[in-house]
């Protein structure tokens, strides 16, 4: 197995160091290079650094601390439409999801080989997640990476 899957495991406290621009960059450039349905990419991705939006982003997944304490958070998310474009259903409901689920995937392993850290966080509540990062109705929060230094 690659050396990248062992040292990846879910860390949830962070050193309040931010994420350094290059280091996001390459985030987001292997994010981005997951595959994704038909290459329709019906995902997109938010950056978070801002304390106060982390803050409501945390209070919407539970109170999850990994959120609040992380200085980046990528949320992943699917769009629906897109993917219904070309796949109806079958797009609307699984493909969108899968191309944002694996462009999360991405991402993390990326950090991690970047001497990063993160967790899947999964647990919040849709709605307020939407609400905190000014999303559409057809945008649908998949998945949340608190991202920074163990
Ligand atoms: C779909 C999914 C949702 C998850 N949601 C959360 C979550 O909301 N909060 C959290 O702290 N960890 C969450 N996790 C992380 C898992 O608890 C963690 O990956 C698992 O315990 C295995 O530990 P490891 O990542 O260190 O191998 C989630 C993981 C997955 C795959």
């Amino acid at each position: 197995m690659n050396i990248l899957f062992t040292k990846r495991k879910s860390v949830r406290s962070f050193k309040p160091n931010p994420v350094e621009k290059e280091k996001l960059d390459e985030i987001l450039a292997a994010a981005n290079s997951a595959p994704s349905a038909g290459g329709l990419r019906a995902r997109k991705i938010v950056a978070v650094e801002d304390k106060k939006m982390r803050a409501n982003i945390s209070e919407a997944a539970f109170g999850q601390t990994s959120i609040a304490e992380a200085p980046l958070v990528l949320a992943f998310v699917a769009l629906p439409k897109v993917s219904a474009k070309k796949y109806d259903e079958r797009g609307k409901n699984l493909y969108a999801v899968q191309d944002a689920t694996l462009a999360a995937s991405f991402a993390w392993l990326q950090a991690v080989d970047l001497e990063l850290s993160s967790v899947w966080v999964g647990g919040f509540e849709e709605e307020k997640v939407r609400k905190v990062l000014d999303l559409g109705e057809n945008e649908r929060p998949i998945a949340l990476l608190p991202i920074g230094y163990a």
